[in-house]
């Protein structure tokens, strides 16, 4: 079975001190960096843009994992691909021609993922699922870390988990929002590949012994 992820969000973060969180990202067993991008728009909050990306690009030494929560993001393909930034995710919402979009991604080089906010079924993904990398379920509303786990989320995981395999997709199932150890273990039982986890590392006492912790309740 493929190894389970750990994306921390560093949404989270402190960014008055973001090179010393990376830093702990490096060292720690997290395999990827999760970041996201808000346009005020697309969510009701505004995160971060281009050079923070870059400056974090610049010591991060693990795969970047972008979360674009923005209209029309065909606009900026080409430039998060410049920045290095390895996967990168839009949202079924804000995608009116998606295969397009996950074409373009492709096109430059990243894996390209898809995001389903929590009212939008898996079902719609019936016809394109084949060619996505990865599905990030949101199990809250985007726009704000530090939000409740929505409970629905498992049988959301599970229904995915079934497309994928009926259709013999390669797809990596990502959750996304309020993920903590009282529902990680239950997550990857339902099918889930990768876990986002924001407050609940960088808010902890010992993010790294968080994470650790973390890791072997799914491994
Ligand atoms: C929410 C973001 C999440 C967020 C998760 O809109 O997409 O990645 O950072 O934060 P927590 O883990 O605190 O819910
Ligand atoms: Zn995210």
């Amino acid at each position: 079975m493929q190894k389970k992820l750990v994306a921390p969000s560093l949404l989270a973060s402190d960014f008055a001190n973001l090179q010393r969180d990376i830093e702990m990202v490096n060292q720690s067993d997290a395999d990827w960096f999760h970041l996201d991008i808000m346009d005020g728009v697309f969510v009701p909050n505004i995160s971060f843009g281009m050079p923070v990306v870059q400056a974090m690009a610049k010591h991060a030494q693990k795969p970047l994992d972008v979360h674009l929560m923005i209209v029309d993001p065909d606009r900026y393909i080409k430039t998060f691909a410049k920045l290095g930034v390895h996967h990168l995710t839009v949202h079924y919402e804000a995608c009116p021609h998606l295969h397009r979009t996950l074409q373009a991604i492709k096109a430059e080089g990243m894996k390209a993922g898809v995001a389903l906010n929590p009212h939008t079924p898996v079902s719609l993904l019936e016809d394109i699922i084949q060619d996505i990398d990865i599905v990030i379920v949101m199990s809250v509303n985007p726009g704000f870390g530090g939000q409740s786990f929505i409970e629905n989320t498992y049988q959301k995981v599970k229904d995915l988990k079934a497309l994928i395999e009926r259709k013999n997709s390669c797809a990596l199932i990502e959750i996304d929002g309020g993920v903590n150890d009282a529902n990680a273990k239950k997550l990857v039982d339902a099918g889930a590949d990768v876990l986002v986890a924001g407050s609940f590392v960088f808010k902890s006492d010992n993010p790294s012994q968080t994470i650790k912790k973390l890791k072997e309740k799914i491994a």
